[in-house]
């Protein structure tokens, strides 16, 4: 979850790092530094708080060199403070940064301090640093002694290490955490993600779990695990540029949120053909392991979660067969029973959630036919450890708050609905009227961005607010769960969701003029049942904010504020109301003053459990 960028050059680097730390920040903000070789020996700042304070540092302190390291943190091991912020040294000569959790980090400071070696800081990193250089005396090359000490370590880690006596090369290593090395004109680069690299280059290596590789000025050298080497072509991304740029927006969340009208028609595009489902990347073997399918598991966590809670409303509906959902962390912990020709799902916009990997990689020993892979990521661990990939193509995310890769979730699971529905005898006639439901989609969600102002407006009435109760029914009980999710994450307020069913269950107590309750009301089977939940609360004295379909005459009275959304397919109406309910957490946040794009303690790629 945090960020790394190396370099090597003719050129100095520092620029090249602090750009590609703030192209990383929203992965992790709490601390930067970097380490840069400058007339013999590594020199190191650092600084607690984000990127922005370490460029000042840096400005008032230039560092010059062609080989350098940097890492924005956000902290596991150790507080956010400077002493704690990466690079960590060995001695005076190793520097290195690391994303991922040292299981093992006691035992081996232990070891480390019976030989001599001094703690400078509480993380778990810092011993990565110290074995390097203890391995370092028993083998002659960083990238032999970067060998020898991942074997020592358990837990996870993407990391870079410079030494200063080697000054020509640094050495990286990669388990459980990406690394993707760029290729220049006699230069090279590491990061994280190749996001950081974008302004220097556009040919990228992925790491293998388990590779090492020394990078150099003139080339690369790769390794297994076993140090035997291995080729592997650089290729080229046609990733956009702009995508880490805000435009006119004031936030990404908000550019993010306005982006998704052409964010689910990237998602549809060629996906549909006559009327049809066709997802030709998922292959004819999809086909036949969906043919088999008798029920489906999926794992998530976060918003990808509450994107696999709608989906179980439309399987169960369109294909009858159980879909069971489950937070990652849960299952990947619990003994689980399989369901006989179970297909295995996860859902994951980055592609690299900790707990998300560690259930996929546990279902490869429960019985299923195959996994599979929702994923906004094309080179991220997730798709290469699945048997099939259906990509989300919602683009780059930058705000820390899904937005549009839940909405491309969304479509993307309803297109795997029908994709799974053919190959089980679907109706055609029902195939027809979902397609011809998401085809309208994009203009439908584009109505309800027309409506941003009058959200704005809205949102006052939340913002001095310390609670916010977010009721729905049906495949919109997690619409309001997301709204919620939304609405505490980016503007700190308390936000709890219930199935409107449930709210004499407990929820009722809590009702009072100081807790806004949020309802989403579209025209469905269930709305008269809602329409009761609205007067429960009402006549306790609730205020409520109902946001209702126009056909539903729910009127504007007293305690009731009506907001009209306008959705003509009931299938797609979860995806629809989710637009007004991101515009309202955004604005309100927006009044608030919170950090909205990196709102606090958060980080948007959870690779640590
Ligand atoms: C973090 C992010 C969320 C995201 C969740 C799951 O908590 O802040 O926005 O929903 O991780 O991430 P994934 O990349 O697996 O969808």
């Amino acid at each position: 979850m945090c960020g790394i960028v190396g370099a090597i050059a003719q050129r100095d680097v520092s620029d090249i790092l602090v750009e590609g730390l703030k192209r990383l920040e929203y992965r992790g903000y709490d601390s930067a530094g970097v380490a840069i070789y400058h007339d013999g020996q590594v020199e190191r700042i650092r600084r607690a708080g984000k990127v922005s304070e370490l460029k000042d540092a840096l400005a008032n302190s230039p560092i010059a060199g062609g080989l350098g390291i940097a890492h924005t943190r956000w902290a596991t091991h150790g507080e956010p403070t400077e002493k704690n912020a990466h690079p960590h040294m060995s001695k005076d000569n190793i520097a290195l940064v690391h994303n991922g959790i040292i299981e093992n980090h006691e035992e081996l400071r232990e070891e480390l301090k019976s030989k001599g070696y001094v703690f400078k800081s509480d993380t778990d990193t810092e011993v990565i640093a110290h074995c390097l250089h203890e391995e370092l005396k028993k083998h002659e090359t960083l990238l032999a002694a970067l060998l020898a000490t991942t074997k020592k370590l358990k837990g996870a880690y993407g990391t870079v290490a410079i030494d200063a006596n080697q000054p020509d090369k640094m050495v990286v290593a990669r388990s459980g955490s990406p690394l993707v090395i760029g290729k220049g004109i006699g230069e090279y680069f590491v990061a994280s993600d190749q996001l950081a690299l974008l302004p220097v280059t556009r040919d990228f290596l992925y790491l293998e779990e388990g590779e090492v590789a020394e990078v150099r000025r003139d080339g690369i050298t790769l390794l297994n695990s076993d140090g035997e080497q291995v080729e592997r072509e650089f290729e080229t991304s046609n990733i956009q540029h702009d995508a880490v740029d805000k435009g006119n927006f004031r936030h990404f969340m908000l550019k993010e949120i306005f982006e998704q009208p052409s964010v689910v028609a990237d998602t549809l595009e060629g996906r549909i053909v006559d009327n049809q489902v066709y997802i030709e990347t998922l292959g004819d073997n999809a086909a036949k392991v969906f043919e088999q399918t008798e029920a489906l598991q999926i794992i998530a966590c976060g918003t990808s979660y509450n994107a696999a809670l709608v989906a179980k409303y439309w399987v169960e509906h369109y294909l009858n067969i159980p879909c069971l959902v489950e937070i990652a962390s849960e299952y990947r912990y619990r003994t689980t029973a399989t369901i006989p020709n179970s297909l295995f799902i996860t859902i994951s916009q980055s592609g690299e959630t900790a707990d998300t990997l560690a259930a996929l990689s546990k279902a490869k020993n429960e019985g299923y036919l195959a996994s599979l892979t929702v994923c906004n990521s094309p080179a991220s661990s997730m798709v290469r450890e699945s048997d099939f990939t259906l990509l989300t193509r919602a683009g780059t995310e930058i705000g820390v708050a899904s937005t549009k890769a839940f909405t491309a979730q969304l479509v993307s699971l309803l297109l795997l609905t029908i994709s799974i529905g053919k190959a089980k005898g679907l109706a055609k006639e029902t195939e027809h009227d979902i397609v011809k439901a998401l085809e309208h989609l994009p203009s439908e969600i584009q109505k309800a961005l027309d409506q941003a102002d009058d959200i704005d407006k809205l949102s006052e009435a939340f913002s001095e607010k310390h609670h916010t109760l977010f009721l729905g029914r049906g495949q919109q009980y997690p619409i309001a769960m997301e709204a919620a999710l939304k609405l505490k994450e980016v503007s700190y307020i308390h936000a709890e969701a219930y199935a409107a069913g449930e709210l004499k269950h407990g929820p009722l107590a809590l009702i009072d003029k100081d807790m806004p309750t949020v309802v989403v009301a579209p025209n469905d089977n269930l709305l008269e049942k809602l329409k009761s939940n609205i007067e429960e609360v009402r006549s306790r004295g609730g205020s409520l904010f109902v946001f209702a379909d126009k056909s539903a005459k729910i009127q504007d009275s007293d305690g009731i504020t009506v907001f009209p959304v306008d959705s003509s397919y009931s299938v797609t109406a979860p995806i629809v109301y989710t637009v007004p309910l991101q515009l309202l957490s955004y604005y309100v946040a927006v009044i608030k003053g919170t950090d909205v794009d990196q709102p606090r303690n958060l980080a948007k790629s959870v690779t640590v459990e």
